[in-house]
């Protein structure tokens, strides 16, 4: 039996399903402890399915699905994927490559729309938002391996579809400076990127974003969140706390290596300031779980706990690779910030941007109630029509 025939036999089983998004939203997601709606794998791919499901050629419809299909089994709940960079594995952390409830809003803003995705690495959402209703998907990535990756999966759609889709390989600082790019796009998604950028770089991306962005337009962006600590300080803290991993190479002959990370809380307010020259607390591992790498670091002689405090701080003042004793420091990389609500909105103070939402994602990519196991942050601005003019009031 054809791959189209059997999908809609299962999919189009659940009532109502075709009918709109909100019907989608009740047939097939639930709710989780926290109250929160949860979209299933199924729900995404009703958009696909609906959006392709009129077209005659049988041929187009299957491999079209195949393709959506294919990018929601290995992307859906099922594992963090590491970014390449540089040739680097992780330079950029491991994420979960669909946050479902955040992408089916966004399909839901994306109708019809020219959608820029930026920073997208392998391009699970901007390709799910073509194949589900966006008119033209932009997909950016600085790193020519993740947009060869996109390449290739581009290459396995149909051709009418492939039209869809524009690769843009390059700093998305850079390669939208054309003034035809400027208002050009109804929905901007970027994800994972805002938390690697300090300062300048980062008032230069927020200006870039607000310049592409058509007005009425939606920019959405994710950033990593305080998740744990916000419950000791509070979603409106106004406190960053930036991470930092430090991969410590033990050199004393059992050839063991250990992963720490650490956290750096900074006790002010400034955004401008280099996170490394702040007074750092004592190495925590936070990311790294399970009883391999519990109290890793608490667990060592505290004589050794000193001299690895000395040794990355020392690190941290010459920014560079840094020996001592039985240590050896190999790598000291992926520094980023993670944010509260207040401080991911004051950074977008100096536009009119307006807060439409904000989401607070788990460790699986899913919506939750709870800041406690937030991970994520997202948070959904929509620039005024008449923007430019008075800062909207939030
Ligand atoms: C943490 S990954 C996020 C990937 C994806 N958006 C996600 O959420 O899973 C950061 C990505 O940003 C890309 N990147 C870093 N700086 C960039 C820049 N200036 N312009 C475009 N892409 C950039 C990296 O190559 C990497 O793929």
């Amino acid at each position: 039996m054809k791959i189209y025939r059997i999908l809609s036999m299962l999919f189009l089983a659940i009532p109502h399903a075709c009918s709109g998004s909100s019907a989608v939203m009740k047939s097939a997601s639930s709710v989780d402890q926290t109250g929160a709606v949860r979209i299933k794998k199924e729900d995404l791919f009703m958009k696909v399915l609906k959006t392709v499901q009129g077209n005659p050629d049988s041929e187009y419809r299957n491999r079209y699905m195949r393709f959506a299909n294919t990018i929601l089994q290995e992307s859906y709940e099922v594992a963090k994927r590491p970014v390449m960079s540089a040739g680097r594995e992780n330079k950029f952390g491991a994420a979960y490559p669909i946050h479902p409830e955040v992408l089916s809003d966004i399909m839901d803003l994306s109708q019809g729309k020219t959608v820029l995705e930026v920073a997208a690495a392998s391009g699970e959402n901007g390709f799910l938002l073509g194949l589900t209703g966006a008119e033209k998907v932009y997909i950016n990535d600085i790193e020519e391996s993740e947009i060869e990756k996109c390449r290739a999966r581009l290459s396995l759609l149909p051709t009418d579809a492939q039209k869809i889709f524009t690769l843009v390989q390059g700093d998305c600082l850079e390669v939208f400076k054309d003034a035809q790019y400027t208002g050009h796009f109804d929905v901007i998604y970027a994800r994972n990127i805002i938390h690697f950028l300090y300062g300048d770089k980062r008032e230069d991306f927020i200006g870039t974003m607000y310049r592409l962005l058509k007005p009425g337009g939606c920019l959405i962006i994710t950033a990593n969140a305080i998740g744990r600590m916000m419950q000791l300080i509070g979603q409106n803290s106004r406190a960053y706390v930036f991470k930092t991993t430090t991969y410590l190479l033990r050199t004393d002959g059992t050839g063991r290596c250990e992963s720490l990370s650490r956290d750096i809380e900074v006790e002010d307010n400034l955004v401008d300031v280099d996170p490394l020259r702040y007074k750092v607390v004592p190495l925590v591992n936070i990311t790294k779980k399970g009883p391999k790498y519990e109290n890793a670091f608490s667990s060592l002689e505290s004589s050794l706990q000193e001299r690895i405090n000395d040794l990355v701080s020392d690190v941290y003042e010459e920014g560079d690779i840094g020996k001592k004793g039985k240590l050896t420091i190999i790598k000291h990389e992926a520094q980023s910030i993670s944010y509260t609500h207040a401080t991911l909105y004051e950074a977008f103070s100096n536009t009119d941007l307006v807060v439409l939402k904000t989401l607070l994602t788990d460790h699986f990519g899913h919506v939750v109630n709870s800041q406690g196991a937030a991970h994520s942050l997202t948070m959904l601005f929509q620039k005024p029509l008449h923007s430019g003019q008075e800062k909207v009031a939030q």
